[in-house]
C-alpha cells in the first residue's frame, strides 16, 4: 500500500491545496494530510481548527485522511511506516524554499522521498495568506477556498479585525 503525506500549515485550506489533495488521492493508495505547524509562521487558526476545516472539504475522497502533528514531519512519517511527501509547486519562487525543506527531510530520514505536484496553472496566484488578507478587508474569497469553510473564515477574520483594534 503506497501512503502519501500531505504536509503544510493549511493556514487555511485554498481552493489550490485542495486541487493537490484531489490529484495526491488518484496517485497514491492513501494521503494522509496532515496539519503542522511552520515555525516561520504566524497561524490565524488553531491545529485542530484546521485540521476540522480540511476534514470537511476532504469527506468525499475516500483514500484522503486529515491528521495533525506538532512534531517533526520525518517523525511521523516513521510511526505511519510512510516515505513519500507530496508538495505542490506554484511558481519557482517556492522552488528554493522547497528543495530546502525535501533534503532537509531526506538528511533526517533517508528514505524519505518528496514528491511534487505542480500546480494547476488557473490557481497558481493563490496562497492562504492571501486569503487571510482579502478576508479580513472583507473581500469575495468565494473563488479561493471550499464554500464549506468560507463562513469560518469571514469569522475569524472579523474576530482578528476587532482584536487588532
Ligand atoms: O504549507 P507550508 O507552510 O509551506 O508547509 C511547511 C511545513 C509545515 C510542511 C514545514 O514547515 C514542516 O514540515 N514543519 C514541521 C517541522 C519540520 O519537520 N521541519 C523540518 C523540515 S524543514
Amino acid at each position: 500500500m503506497k501512503i502519501a503525506v500531505c504536509p503544510g500549515s493549511f493556514d487555511p485550506v485554498t481552493l489550490g491545496h485542495l486541487d493537490i489533495i484531489r490529484r495526491a488521492a488518484k496517485m497514491f493508495d492513501k494521503v494522509i494530510v496532515l496539519v503542522i505547524p511552520n515555525q516561520d509562521k504566524h497561524p490565524m487558526f488553531s491545529l485542530e481548527e484546521r485540521a476540522d476545516m480540511l476534514r470537511r472539504v476532504t469527506k468525499d475522497i475516500e483514500n484522503v485522511v486529515v491528521d495533525s502533528s506538532d512534531g517533526l514531519l520525518v517523525d511521523y512519517l516513521k510511526e505511519q511506516n510512510a516515505n513519500i511527501i507530496v508538495k505542490g509547486l506554484r511558481a519557482m519562487s517556492d522552488f528554493e524554499y522547497e528543495f530546502q525543506m525535501a533534503l532537509t527531510n531526506r538528511q533526517l530520514y533517508g528514505n524519505a522521498e518528496t514528491v511534487f505536484l505542480t500546480t494547476s496553472i488557473e490557481l497558481m496566484y493563490l496562497s492562504s495568506s492571501i486569503v487571510k488578507q482579502v478576508a479580513m478587508f472583507g473581500g469575495d474569497i468565494s473563488a479561493f477556498v471550499p464554500a464549506e469553510i468560507i463562513e469560518e473564515v469571514y469569522k475569524k477574520a472579523e474576530r482578528k479585525n476587532k482584536n487588532d483594534s
